[in-house]
């Protein structure tokens, strides 16, 4: 009878709240076993947009853990496909690791983006996570979100391996819930000299895209 608790009525503010609450399952921590019952809700996280709402997971976890571990699947393309690892130990930079295969050889931009919705594809991922109100850049300042450019080989491969220093699982400015976005073009780190260039980097179409998740293997052995 659990996952009834987690099935909200759409536009019920109260309700809403029930999400952010402490207490999925016993002694306060995330029941990862019923995972799945609880993606059957409908409801978003205000924080991310994201349908799985992962705050108080984020929270409980941060207390607990000196590791997180999320992944993230980018979907929405029929060649670009990849996952990505994101890593962190408390108080280190996260280890961002992955290999996206079905790229046009050369650089695609590559962000966190605001929000984990994927309600109208890749585009409903919002802008670059900016939480400072930065200009876009890349990966040193700029948006928090600026990861810079991936590189594809000339089979269309890229290995992602990113140190990120101002990028964080853990805490109020968790990336958790939020999304990644591969882009069609180059991101010009805000260098471009246009508006644009300020904001997006210029790196064009959302090729593919995924919701930062937490991995099961977060939880105590
Ligand atoms: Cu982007
Ligand atoms: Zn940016």
């Amino acid at each position: 009878m659990r996952a009834k608790e987690f099935i909200i009525m759409p536009g019920t503010a109260d309700a809403m709240g029930l999400v952010h609450k402490p207490g999925f399952g016993p002694n306060n921590r995330f029941d990862f076993k019923n995972k799945g019952n609880n993606r059957a809700n409908e409801a978003s996280c205000p924080r991310t947009k994201a349908k799985e709402c992962s705050c108080s997971q984020v929270k409980s976890l941060t207390e607990s853990q000196d590791t997180m571990i999320a992944q993230c699947e980018l979907m929405h393309s029929e060649k670009v496909k990849g996952t990505i690892l994101l890593m962190q130990k408390t108080n280190t930079p996260t280890l961002i690791k992955g290999t996206i295969t079905g790229l046009e050889p050369g650089e695609h931009g590559f962000h966190i983006h605001e929000y984990g919705d994927m309600s109208d594809g890749c585009a409903s991922m919002g802008g670059h996570y900016n939480p400072d109100g930065e200009d876009h850049a890349g990966i040193d300042n700029g948006h928090v979100g600026d990861l810079g450019n991936i590189t594809a080989d000339e089979k269309g491969v890229a290995v992602v391996n990113i140190k990120a220093d101002r990028v964080d699982l853990m805490g109020d400015r968790s990336v958790v819930g939020r999304g990644i976005v591969v882009h069609a073009d180059k991101d010009d780190l805000g260098q471009g000299g246009d508006k644009e260039s300020l904001k997006t980097g210029n790196a064009g179409d959302r090729l593919a895209c995924g919701v930062i998740v937490l991995r099961g293997d977060n939880e105590d052995k």
